[in-house]
């Protein structure tokens, strides 16, 4: 029986991140607000995760996006050394990218699939699948170019034909989509959910042996179509947030069946933790914002005390000049009289 392992949103970071200047520095900033910017820990859970897994034991291990916490490709080769690194073949691994991974440059993904994760693209690049005994794994992109203050995401249509072709061609197959984006609608639908999710449910819909993995909600969640039908959609928790992000399904009857023994772990302190830091760089950010308006209103301050003296000084030396004018006119009066 197939056993699929699934990990979602390592959010990882450069070595280098604390260098960082300009719109580059904001940008990792804003899109860490709840995160510790800390290369290392974020380097850590990754590993830790993958451990847990190559451990457990699975035939084809799912990574569904936000890989990397901007899309920098020097993240990308910090992605390509931890995968390295933990020995588990590249033929067993599935890459895809979510909206994190596609902020920064114009491509980062592409450059990524074709640079330092190109060991990885047979069965991570769009168009590509990962055969197995008994069901297909299709990676789909769901991350487009945005502003990174976005994070939705919206699924090609050519991606969707891609699927449905497997799924039609070996109809007693299991087919899992592996996505980013949760293919249902969410809070603040149109700025952080997938655009086109319906797309996705009509290909569910039409098809009963599809299922989907997908993550970006930091969430371990799980659904059917409808209420009491089988569970057809699935998301763990996030790598960089969770102590026990990891998940398991088996392969049986045409659908995947979650392994509940991996009930992941609360992480309460962690999230404290984090709570307290993201709060800290809010005060940081609010003491810095209300210095630079002291710091105008000083300035303007002193501008107009400046004006002031000024004009006081113009004023005095016209009353002077027009006193000593009336002096001199006095002056002269009487002698005029006198000749
Ligand atoms: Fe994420
Ligand atoms: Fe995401």
């Amino acid at each position: 029986m197939t056993r699929i392992a699934h990990l979602s949103d390592l959010h990882l970071l450069e070595p280098a991140v604390g260098t960082r200047r300009g719109k580059d520095w904001f940008r990792v900033h804003y899109l860490s607000l709840k995160r510790s910017l800390d290369y290392v820990s974020r380097r850590a859970r990754a590993e830790q995760a993958l451990r847990a897994a190559w451990e457990h034991g699975f035939d084809h291990l799912v990574i569904t996006g936000d890989l990397t916490e901007d899309g920098a490709l020097v993240q990308y080769e910090v992605l390509a050394d931890v995968l390295e690194a933990s020995g588990i073949p590249a033929e067993k691994i599935t890459l895809l990218p979510g909206n994190h991974d596609a902020y920064g440059t114009a491509m980062p993904w592409d450059l990524a699939i074709a640079g330092p994760l190109a060991r990885w693209a047979d069965t991570s690049r769009e168009g590509g699948a990962a055969w197995l005994d008994d069901c297909v794994i299709v990676p789909v992109s769901s991350a487009i170019p945005q502003t990174f203050l976005r994070s939705s995401g919206r699924i090609g249509g050519h991606a969707l034909d891609h699927v449905g072709a497997i799924a039609s061609r070996e109809p007693g197959r299991p087919v899992v989509i592996a996505q980013h984006h949760p293919p249902y609608a969410v809070m603040h639908q149109w700025v952080h959910g997938l655009l086109n999710h319906e797309a996705v449910t009509g290909l569910l819909e039409a098809r009963d042996n599809v299922s989907v993995l997908h993550g970006h909600i930091h969430r371990r969640k799980e659904r059917g179509l409808y209420a009491g039908g089988p569970l057809r959609i699935f998301s763990p928790f996030a790598v960089a947030d969770n102590v026990a992000p990891l998940r398991m399904y088996e392969v049986a009857d045409g659908l995947l069946h979650p392994l509940t023994a991996l009930a992941p772990r609360p992480d309460p302190l962690g999230a404290v933790c984090r709570d307290v830091e993201a709060m800290g760089s809010v005060v940081l950010r609010d003491v810095e914002a209300i210095g630079e308006h002291v710091r105008r209103d000083v300035e303007q301050l002193g501008e107009a005390l400046r004006h002031d003296v000024e004009s006081l000084g113009e004023t005095l030396r016209h009353d002077v000049e027009q006193l000593g004018e009336a002096l001199r006119s006095d002056e002269r009066g009487p002698a005029v009289r006198r000749a």
